[in-house]
């Protein structure tokens, strides 16, 4: 039996995790972390890590990149495995996280689908294949209460992208007036925002008369609620160190 912790429990993610969770045999919700004090489907919600006196094994977090260094001290303290899925941290932060992860088993990933893991090997492999003679532009369509742009998915395949090039790519989000001529290094990454769209990314290969492009199309916030969950499986009693979702589906 997993014990998990949800943080952010009160958002729209946290309910879909604690809904699958308490579906779920191996998995137990002792307890959730939210901006409120209260209680879900039974389960007791604190306002505060230090309120926070049940076993826990992991940690999974949907609440905010503002939450960070709460989340940190609190696996620290408690010795469990932190899963990461809030996006929109600053470098400065990812250093944090990189610098914990010497220390606590730490998880994390800008998208916990399955499909978008298999989109970035693809779109690497496609990037080494296709080379400089194409042009790569990358499309992300959001919800429109979507708090950070672009997506941390859509960083994530533009690294992906990168990787093949040496790391040259130089990374353009939007462009507006005259802007001039499109240069070879440039990847475009462009944020779309409307209604409910639960989560898209299309990744273009641009060349002379002919293009290519690999998409993924989240139809559910099910999908990374069950990514969220077989990561907590995976992380729990894991050594210090810093994983990801192709860790965990390899
Ligand atoms: N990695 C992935 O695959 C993936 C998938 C979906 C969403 N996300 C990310 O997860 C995060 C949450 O998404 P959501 O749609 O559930 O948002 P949401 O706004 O519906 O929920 C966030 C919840 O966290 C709580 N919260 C915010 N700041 C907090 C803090 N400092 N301490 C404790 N609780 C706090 C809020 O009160 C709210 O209940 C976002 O960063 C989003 O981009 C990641």
């Amino acid at each position: 039996m997993v014990n998990i912790l949800i943080s952010g429990i009160f958002g729209h993610m946290g309910r879909n995790v604690l809904e699958l969770a308490q579906a779920d045999a191996q998995i137990a919700c002792a307890a959730g972390v939210d901006l409120k004090e209260g209680e879900l489907c039974g389960v007791p919600v604190y306002d505060s890590f230090d309120k926070v006196t049940q076993k826990i094994d992991a940690v999974i977090d949907f609440s905010s990149a503002a939450n960070l260094d709460n989340l940190l001290a609190f696996a620290k303290k408690s010795g469990c495995a932190l899963v990461l899925c809030a996006t929109g941290y600053t470098s400065d932060q990812l250093a944090k996280i990189g610098e914990a992860a010497k220390t606590i088993p730490l998880f994390k990933t800008a998208n916990l689908s399955v499909g978008v893991n298999l989109l970035q090997k693809l779109v690497k492999q496609a990037a080494e294949t296709l080379g400089e003679a194409f042009d790569v532009e990358i499309i992300e369509r959001h919800h429109n209460l979507k708090k950070d742009a672009p997506s941390g998915t859509a960083f994530m395949l533009a690294e992906s992208v990168n990787e093949a090039f040496g790391g040259a790519k130089e990374y353009v989000y939007g462009r507006q007036g005259m802007v001039g001529a499109r240069k070879s290094a440039e990847v475009g990454i462009h944020a779309v925002r409307g209604g409910t769209i639960v989560g898209e990314h299309e990744v273009m290969f641009a060349g002379e008369d002919e293009i290519v492009t690999l998409s993924h199309s989240a139809r559910s916030k099910k999908v990374f609620a069950a990514g969220a969950l077989k990561a907590a499986k995976f992380m729990c009693g894991k050594p210090a160190g810093k994983y990801d979702m192709q860790d965990v589906l390899a």
